[in-house]
């Protein structure tokens, strides 16, 4: 039994993190999307409306779970018997710090693996905060997040 993390802070969850989500339930036998509970990020969305907007946008991917992590990435890793961290792996700007962050959990805990992901093209440019900047300015996002969740995000975007 394969089963991998999908870490992230998922602030909110994108059409863009979807792709990556749905991709690797594909591949491996169980997902665990694991939602970064740091506050020193300063996330818009509480780590309870980050999983609950999650857990609507992946209610029909029958092996992926949401549960949230903090401190270090690879010990959550090991707690939940995963083998991998995958990641999705936009233009070349994600590139350097996703290589360092694998590098450095590789040497943190060398038995977890990190698999990169291409987002898919049409995703390429789209970030969470892409998505706030637009929906604070009165923009539409439905191009950019599940329509089940775009009321929500822009309700709450609005009315902070
Ligand atoms: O969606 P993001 O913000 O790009 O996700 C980043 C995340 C959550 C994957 C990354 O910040 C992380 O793994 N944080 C946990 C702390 C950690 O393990 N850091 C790696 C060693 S420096």
């Amino acid at each position: 039994m394969k089963t991998v993390i999908c870490p992230g802070s998922f602030d909110p969850v994108t059409k863009g993190h979807m792709d990556i989500i749905e991709r690797a339930s594909k591949l491996f036998d169980k997902v665990i999307v694991a939602v970064l509970n740091n506050a020193s990020k300063h996330p818009c969305f509480t780590i309870e409306e980050r999983i609950g907007l999650l857990r609507e946008t992946t209610g029909h991917l029958s092996n992926v779970e949401i549960s949230t992590f903090d401190g270090l990435l690879v010990d959550f890793a090991k707690l939940r018997g995963a083998s991998a961290v995958v990641k999705g792996l936009r233009a070349v700007t994600d590139f350097e710090y996703e290589f360092q962050m694998s590098m450095i959990n590789k040497k943190l805990c060398p038995e977890i693996e990190t698999i990169f992901l291409n987002t898919s093209q049409e995703y390429m440019y789209l970030s969470s905060s892409v998505v706030k900047q637009i929906a604070r300015a009165g923009g539409d996002i439905s191009m950019f997040v599940p329509e089940e969740i775009r009321d929500k995000i822009v309700d709450r975007l609005l009315n902070m």
